[in-house]
Order: structure tokens, then sequence, then C-alpha cells
């Protein structure tokens, strides 16, 4: 009996595990080649998404998810999946994007790429320092996420990480607005307690692409970068919305809700030059990322928008006054605004999180009465 139940779970394992890397899919191609001499190409290098003419483009984002297998199937994956479903009937989404620490371990992963399915609305995840954990090898997921009928995650170029790709949001079939997708890795290997960020390669990738699309398009289009680790730049936005001399938030973001940093940033240690050339080039407007769980606004600084993105759900760990998603908004010009979306953990329908969360027993028939 124990030999079968060990066989039966290797198998079980077999299938669930598969394919741990590019390797395991004969004739599958899920990175390309790329070293910037070939000319950009959209048709080739990017999808595309269109945008109605008579309405805004609603992208809402989920941060940090993140549940393990046995909180996904719990009421701990209840309460996020329950954040999710009204974020999105509130919000209506053209597209979902997550930025990073969707899901531990493999069956969560699956459980969240169904859950995402039902809704019939493309949606486009980047990975998180995180999103290996638990997995045979972040290729896994990729493999599942890219195969997912609504998904739009591409692995990307070669060498990069996974998931560096391209989203273009059309309208009349003509870009308004980019989304850059990209893999900010996990922690830095040569610098102990550093997270990770974007390679040089990925910024020569990323400056190939803004350039290439505004020479098809004749003219530069305005774009969004969604990555899961901030860059440092996150420290000096914060520290500009502060008057230098009692250190209070300027009255404009005193008054904002959702504009908190309640733990210490996790950018890396070191700046890869990446806000820096975004602005040389003049393309890219937004940086959204997740990552810091507790901290959480969105700040206009030196010509870019820099948005923690709001926590979704209690995975790993959370404030309860900062639950819920964020919307960025695209008008037809490609100009866009950055909104938080708060989802009132005290209003679940959760019974058990509600019995564990704030003791209140739904389970009890008379409870309110
Ligand atoms: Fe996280």
């Amino acid at each position: 009996m124990k030999t079968d139940l060990k066989i039966a779970g290797d198998y079980l394992d077999l299938i669930v595990m598969h394919p741990a890397s590019p390797e395991d899919v004969p004739r599958g191609e899920y990175f390309y080649e790329w070293d910037g001499t070939e000319e950009y190409s959209s048709r080739k290098f990017a999808c595309s998404v269109e945008k109605q003419p008579d309405r805004d483009f609603v992208i809402l984002n989920f941060a940090d998810i993140q549940c393990h297998d046995g909180e996904a199937f719990c009421h701990v994956g209840e309460f996020s999946e329950e954040t999710m479903d009204k974020l999105i009937r509130r919000t209506k989404p053209d597209l979902i994007t997550l930025t990073g620490d969707n899901a531990f371990d493999p069956f969560a992963y699956l459980r969240l790429i169904d859950f995402l399915e039902r809704y019939s609305v493309p949606w486009a995840p980047v990975m998180g320092n995180a999103d290996h954990t638990g997995l045979v090898s972040e290729f896994w997921a990729d493999y599942r996420m890219s195969h997912a009928k609504h998904c739009l995650f591409r692995c990307g170029p070669k060498g990069m990480g996974d998931g560096n790709y391209i989203i273009n949001i059309t309208e009349n079939g003509r870009p308004v607005h980019t989304l850059f997708m990209m893999d900010s890795h996990h922690e830095e290997t040569q610098q102990k307690g550093s997270y990770d960020h974007f390679t040089s390669e990925q910024l020569r990738w990323y400056e190939w692409a803004v350039k290439g699309i505004a020479a098809e398009n004749g003219a530069p289009v305005p774009s969004s970068v969604y990555m899961h680790i901030p860059v440092p730049e996150y420290r000096d936005a914060w520290e500009s919305i502060h008057d230098r001399e009692t250190g209070n938030l300027i009255p404009e973001f005193a008054s904002a809700p959702f504009c908190k940093v309640h733990e210490s940033y996790g950018f890396p240690l070191f700046n890869n030059g990446f806000f820096a050339l975004c602005k040389k080039l003049g393309s890219t407007k937004n940086m959204l990322c997740g990552h810091d769980h507790k901290n959480c606004f969105s700040i206009p600084y030196e010509g870019i928008t820099l948005t923690y993105a709001m926590k979704t759900g209690y995975g790993c760990y959370w404030e309860r006054e900062t639950n819920g998603g964020t919307t960025l908004t695209v008008r037809s010009d490609g100009s866009t605004v950055t909104e938080h979306h708060y989802i009132d953990p005290e209003e679940s329908s959760v019974k058990m999180f509600m019995l564990e969360y704030y003791g209140k027993n739904l389970y009890n028939r008379n409870y309110g009465d």
C-alpha cells in the first residue's frame, strides 16, 4: 500500500511538475534569440489589445496574491478570490495585470490561472522574486501561463529571465499606449542582502523596443512599465512629497487615501540606471510595482508616476487598510490615470476568515440579529 501511494505520488508529481525546462517541450519555442541587431516589429515582438474609441481602457492590477498550496484551497485563497472578484465587478477591466509574487507552489498557481481564466478577460502577469518558490522551476509557471487561453504572458528574449514582453494597446489598430512587462528577478547573488533588478541587456532591449515602436508608429508612444521590484527612485519620490521643515506629507498627499510607506523599501542596493534611461527616452509615464506589501502610493516624480500597487488579499503578509487593487486607465490620447481600489476585509463573506480575523461568527445563524 505504501509503495502504491509512493508510485501514485511520484506519478502525480511528474504530471504536475512537467515541464521543468524548455528542453522538456519538443518543438516548443518559448524564448527568442535577441541581440539588438534585428529591426523591431510589433507584429513579431509585441501583442496587442484593441481599445474601443468611445471609452477609456481600464487595466486592473493585482499585487502579491501569493498563496501557498495549503492556503489557496482554504479561506486565505477564498478571501483573495473574493477580493479579486469584487475588483473585477467594480472596475470592469479590459485587461488584468499581476505585478508578481502571484502564487507559491504548483497547485496554488494552477488554481490562480483557472480563476483568472473564468472571466474571459485578457490577463498579463510579471514574475516576482517569490514566483519560483515551491515550483520545479519558474519555467513551469511560464509554460502554464503562456498556454492559458486569455493569458498574454510570453517568456521573451533568452537570457533575460522569465517574462519580458510587450503589449500595445491599440485604437483602430494604432498603438496609443504600450505596456512593458519586465522580470526584475529574485535576490541578487553578487551583493548580499540585496534584491536584483533588470540587467543591462534588459535595458538595451527596452530602449530598442521604445525606439522601434516610435519609428514604426511615426511618433513616440507613451508607455508604462510593470515590474515586481521597485527602482531606488521610489524613495526619492516619497521624500519629494514631504515638507522639508516639518517632515510631514505635503497637503496634496496628506489627504490622499492609501499613501503610505510602512515597511523598508525592497529595491536593490544598486541603481541599474533604468529610471534615468526612461527619463531620457521620454516614453514611459508610469512604473507600477508590488513587492513591498505594506507600501502603497502613486507619486508623479520627474515626469514618471511611480506607483506601489495595492496588495491583493492576505497571502504572506498585509495590512488590512490596503487590501485591493490598482487601476491604470488609458485614454485615447495615451494619457493615463492611476487609482487604488480598496476592498474592505470587514465586509467579507468568507466565514472562516471573519471568524479567525475579526472574531465574527458567520456560521451562527443569529449573527447580526
Ligand atoms: Fe510579495
